[in-house]
């Protein structure tokens, strides 16, 4: 049985971020793809981007791919003229880029200002700049659907992800400012906020010890698989979610929704203590 439903048809989206196969960005567009969406991928170079834009398009899927460095305005307003050009319209985007890094983002007192101001440029000016050039086309179009990815990281302090985990939190209040700022004029905003996500690219680079630890505290026992947080944006920017703006959704496998005490404390209940 096809898990199609078509509940994007007729719909134009931009999934930034999107060139690397197996991590969210390029499971999104291929989950908003399958539901009729016809979906431009957007990242900042070109590697992998056209490769992975035609194997979309081999599974009979209508895409199209720009790079863009979101962080730049030039380049947003190029995105958004391609999309136009290309397929008329444009109801949805997923501002999916973002930039992380273990090795650099770690302790405030380490902080080096030149990697906050670089993480914040991509992560929030970026994702304000792709809102503030989208919204005038999808006014236009009769109204849309903003989909912001947050992060899990924003929900208490850590050791590492400083800047990303500032830079989240600014994109949750943005999105709350914009779906107060377009509500009346048909424009929904949310943002979806991943815990962790199995990519290709954290298959790679993360040791087994910090994978366990990770694993360890999602209440479902395992990570999340990228096309998890794409079926959460897909349902978000239907016509499914039309009463929902402003909220942030967590997919997270409930690893925010319970004490940091509570995994600790069943470790020592199963003992019998
Ligand atoms: N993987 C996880 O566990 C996890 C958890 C929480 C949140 N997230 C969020 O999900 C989203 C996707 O994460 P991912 O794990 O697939 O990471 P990823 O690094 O594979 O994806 C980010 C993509 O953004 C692109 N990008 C970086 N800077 C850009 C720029 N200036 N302009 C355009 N594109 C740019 C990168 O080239 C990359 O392809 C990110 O917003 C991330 O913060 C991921």
């Amino acid at each position: 049985m096809s898990d199609h439903r078509g509940e994007l048809e007729g719909k134009v989206a931009i999934v930034t971020g999107a060139a690397m196969p197996g991590n969210i960005g390029a499971a999104t567009a291929e989950v908003l793809a399958r539901e009729g969406a016809r979906v431009v991928l957007a990242d900042v170079t070109g590697d992998q981007l056209a490769d992975t834009t035609a194997a979309l398009a081999a599974k009979g899927y209508s895409v199209a791919c720009q790079v863009a460095d979101i962080s730049s305005e030039d380049a947003v307003k190029a995105l958004i003229a391609f999309t136009l050009e290309k397929f008329g319209r444009l109801d949805v985007i997923d501002n999916n880029a973002a930039r992380t890094s273990p090795e650099h983002d770690l302790l405030v007192g380490d902080m080096e200002v030149e990697w906050w101001d670089r993480t914040f440029a991509i992560n929030t000016r970026g994702t304000m700049l792709m809102c503030k050039h989208a919204l005038p086309a999808m006014i236009k179009g009769g109204g849309g659907s903003i989909v912001n990815i947050s992060s899990g990281t924003v929900l208490g302090g850590n050791f590492f992800s400083t800047a990303y985990a500032s830079s989240k939190a600014a994109v949750e209040s943005l999105t709350r400012y914009i779906a107060t700022q377009y509500g009346p004029q048909k424009i929904r905003c949310n943002a979806v906020s991943p815990g962790p996500v199995m990519t290709s690219s954290l298959e790679k680079g993360l040791s087994p010890e910090m994978r366990e630890i990770f694993r360890r505290h999602t209440l479902t026992g395992d990570y999340a698989k990228p096309s998890e947080i794409g079926e959460a944006v897909s349902f978000l920017a239907s016509d499914r979610a039309s009463f929902i703006t402003g909220q942030v959704l967590q997919v997270d496998g409930g690893i925010g929704a319970h004490l940091c005490t509570s995994t600790d404390l069943a470790e020592l209940m199963s003992q019998g203590m």
